[in-house]
């Protein structure tokens, strides 16, 4: 087992393990005064694993309750947060209890900020599910709910006060989700590790799960602490993200976010290369590890389709928007792109 501790505007461990799922319990017993908890889960991950953690917690002499909802993106939303909150103050929770947040990002994400805005802010544990909610998500205290009108619109910067990586949950995991979590793996190494980058070339991800994960939690780390509200450097994190978020609404959410990001570094390659960023060497091993993973690297839809919806994004600051671009494996940077000519960066 890696324990990884994260000092952001409160401090938290995540703690990455094979079975940690059974010591919840015991763990959580270590927060003062916390007597209730609400397991916030989806439809696919509650079943799976959901009494386990819930006797487990009884077990410990919590007061347990559970908010399942239909798994997906489509449930991120204003709606779901909103009978969540309800939920929470029908149960009684107080500001010393606590929800779990058991699943990938969606789940993630949605009980994050139900935590940071119920009674102005209690509690929440991450449990991810996914591999992308264990390399990403959980950690860095992004918490969000989609608009209609894009992702994660309404949210707030609220870490979480401990996350439990329990990989063994991968064993259930779909192979497309998996594929996703990859993503977002090849994203770390593209931002910051050409040794790290060669091990996912030679060795699969779900052949080294503790070291890929402890790898990414600690450059998010890294991220994250420096620039928690992401202002600067944390930015970084956001490569593949422009195109991809935009591909992603673009289809309705069912090309899948992990599919969209690496869509979105495929895209951001092509252009970092035609426009002398980066070298064609560069361009192809990027693209290489993604359909190694088996990973689309085309546009699904021709460019002014998803050119308005990147005028959403939150690295748009006034009229600019700040992309980030491949200069070699480890290295990138963020370029100012005037918001005119977005329809030029997107290749
Ligand atoms: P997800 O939560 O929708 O999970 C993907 C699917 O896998 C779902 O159908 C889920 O029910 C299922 N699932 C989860 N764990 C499983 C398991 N162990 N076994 C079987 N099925 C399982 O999606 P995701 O890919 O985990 O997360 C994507 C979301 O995360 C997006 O909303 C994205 O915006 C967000 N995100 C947030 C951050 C952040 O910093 N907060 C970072 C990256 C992504
Ligand atoms: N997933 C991007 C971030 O946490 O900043």
């Amino acid at each position: 087992m890696e324990t990884i501790k994260i000092s952001a505007s409160s401090e938290y461990s995540v703690h990455i393990g094979n079975g940690l799922l059974k010591e919840m319990g015991e763990y959580l017993s270590a927060f003062a005064g916390m007597r209730s908890i609400c397991i916030v889960s989806d439809d696919n991950v509650y079943p799976l694993y959901g009494s386990r953690v819930e006797q487990d917690l009884q077990n410990a002499g919590f007061r347990v309750f559970k908010f399942v909802f239909e798994h997906g993106e489509k449930s991120k939303n204003l709606e779901t947060y909103s009978k969540l909150q309800e939920f929470l103050c029908n149960m009684k929770l107080t500001r010393s209890d606590a929800i779990v947040a058991l699943g990938g990002g969606v789940v993630g994400d949605l009980a994050g900020f139900a935590a940071a805005t119920y009674q102005r802010g209690i509690r929440y544990i991450q449990i991810p599910t996914t591999l992308l909610a264990a390399v990403d998500s959980s950690v860095g205290g992004k918490t969000a709910v989609d608009l209609s009108s894009g992702k994660n619109q309404v949210g707030a910067f609220y870490q979480p006060s401990l996350v439990l990586c329990d990989y063994s949950v991968f064993d259930t995991l779909p192979d497309e989700e998996y594929k996703c979590g990859c993503a977002e793996v090849i994203k770390y190494a593209v931002l910051g590790s050409r040794d790290f980058f060669d091990e996912l070339n030679r060795t699969p991800v779900k052949e080294q799960y503790e070291h890929v994960i402890s790898t990414c939690v600690k450059m998010k780390r890294d991220y994250v602490q420096e620039d928690e509200f992401d202002t600067g450097s944390r930015m970084f994190l956001n490569l593949g993200h422009t195109v991809g978020h935009a591909v992603e609404a673009r289809s309705g959410f069912s090309i899948l976010h992990g599919q969209a990001v690496a869509i979105g570094m495929a895209s951001v390659a092509r252009i970092a290369c035609s426009k002398g960023f980066c070298s064609e060497k560069t361009r192809s091993e990027i693209i290489g590890i993604l359909g190694k993973y088996g990973l689309a690297t085309t546009l699904p839809y021709p460019v002014a389709e998803l050119a308005g919806s990147i005028l959403t994004d939150k690295k748009v600051f006034g009229n600019t928007l700040r992309l980030i671009v491949p200069e070699e494996i480890g290295k990138c940077r963020i370029e100012r792109v005037d918001v005119s000519k977005i329809p030029e960066w997107i290749g």
